[in-house]
């Protein structure tokens, strides 16, 4: 057995910020700030003993360059209204960006930039949906493609991801369509279950697609954080068809860290969709759009910080290489190494409880958040399962894993005690003969 860090000698105390030591060491993670402002069920909202490994967002402070150009633009003192349909600085560079690292043709003017991915999901789900249309789901997968769906009053299909094979069944969605299916939508990389979908599934979903002249709602706010032993591959480049009929949405929170900034982007080949998501989204009106401060250190994020994402990555792979060795290694999980995201989804079926029990047991006696597979995050699909995301340190998520192995021994200690009880009345059952 591995050795056991008692919760009480675990102490992060460091309050440096990122400048002093090296990118993704413990030491530079800020502690302080991360107490102040990371909230959505992490260090802000918790008790300070607790290790959050819950919302996907990184605990590293983010790169010096972005930090720079949000004051050098803030310094001039000027927060005039922008252009309703995004900064061209930000739009050419993210146009280049697709271009260069996903390899996939765009106009820059046909890029909206959009206050975070979600923000651009519920968008595409009122632009492509009436109510009681229906939309095509992996089950599991991020809620948020629920509730965007939902919201547009939309009804939400659900896909079988099989958990063994890891893939879906061609023959489900075939299966699945009606006279009132509209959309299909994609998570790539796969938010929990972090497969990365390859080229013969990409062209199953864009051929039913265009099949059946459904919308894609593509959101690929993963894209960048793909494995050494994995590649990235677009929908849209299946076929100009399929491209026509996809909406892609992009993201900041989990390359970059910048979620707190609400930063994210729509974009599209088709001209006249990209006309009627500036039209559903309001933006046109001043009534809603993303802030000109969060375009600028996105389109810095864009310019100047690869060797920051590119680094992280490296910094990602040797925790996920550490965590799903250590995890696997603790009898009764499972977990399956994941080519994309930086979560895990870890198989607690064994110890016979539920995911929602489970992640309750890990909060109380580990002292770690978890998210709890439970059909209101991940879908009905995602039971028996947790959720961890390991975008940190070495030395928390190591101090993370062993509190969970320590207080997974002791469950399983605690569940079998009815044998060792029945064992004792057993014994003095001999013993009164
Ligand atoms: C698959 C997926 N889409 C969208 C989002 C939301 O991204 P943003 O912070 O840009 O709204 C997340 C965040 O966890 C996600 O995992």
């Amino acid at each position: 057995m591995t050795s056991i860090a008692p919760i009480d000698t675990f102490h992060l105390d460091n309050n440096l910020g990122a400048n002093k030591t090296e990118l993704f060491s413990h030491q530079s993670i800020n502690y302080k700030a991360l107490r102040e402002r990371a909230y959505n069920l992490r260090w802000a909202t918790l008790p300070e003993d607790v290790i959050p490994l819950t919302a996907a967002d990184p605990d590293f402070p983010i790169a010096p360059e972005i930090i720079t150009a949000i004051q050098r633009y803030a310094g001039a003192g000027v927060f005039s209204y922008g252009p309703a349909d995004g900064l061209s600085s930000f739009r050419n560079i993210a146009a280049e960006v697709l271009r260069k690292r996903k390899k996939v043709s765009c106009k820059a003017d046909l890029i909206l930039p959009i206050d975070g991915a979600a923000s651009g999901m519920f968008t595409i789900a009122k632009m492509a949906l009436k109510p009681g249309d229906e939309a095509i789901v992996f089950d599991p997968v991020d809620f948020l493609f629920q509730q965007s769906i939902e919201a547009a009053g939309g009804k939400v299909i659900r896909l079988p991801f099989d958990l063994k094979t890891r893939t879906f069944n061609p023959d489900d969605l075939y299966r699945l369509i009606s006279p009132r299916t509209k959309m299909i939508c994609i998570c790539n990389p796969h938010n929990p279950i972090g497969r990365v979908l390859n080229e013969k599934e990409l062209s199953i979903l864009g051929k039913v697609a265009v099949e059946n002249k459904l919308w894609i709602m593509n959101d690929e706010i993963w894209s960048d954080i793909v494995y050494s032993n994995s590649s990235f591959h677009s929908i849209v480049n299946v076929h100009p068809w399929v491209a026509e009929r996809t909406i892609t949405v992009h993201g900041f929170s989990k390359t970059f860290g910048l979620a707190g900034l609400r930063m994210g982007y729509i974009v599209t080949p088709n001209e006249k969709v990209y006309h009627d998501i500036v039209t559903t989204s309001k933006v046109a009106s001043t009534s809603s759009g993303v802030t000109t401060i969060s375009q600028i250190a996105a389109t810095a994020a864009y310019q100047d910080c690869w060797y920051w994402a590119d680094a992280f990555l490296v910094h990602l792979e040797k925790v996920r290489d550490y965590a799903v060795k250590r995890l696997n290694s603790i009898n009764g999980l499972h977990c399956v190494q994941p080519e994309g995201t930086y979560v895990l989804f870890v198989n607690i079926e064994s110890f016979g409880i539920s995911e929602e029990e489970m992640a309750a047991y890990l909060l109380k006696h580990a002292k770690v958040a978890v998210v709890p597979g439970a059909a209101k995050w991940f879908g009905p699909g995602a039971s028996g399962h947790i959720r961890l995301c390991f975008s940190t340190s070495m030395d928390i998520i190591t101090t993370a894993i062993d509190r969970i192995e320590y207080a997974l021994m002791q469950l399983r200690i605690k569940k079998s005690k009815p044998i060792f009880d029945s064992l004792n009345n057993w014994e003095k059952m001999i013993e009164s003969f």
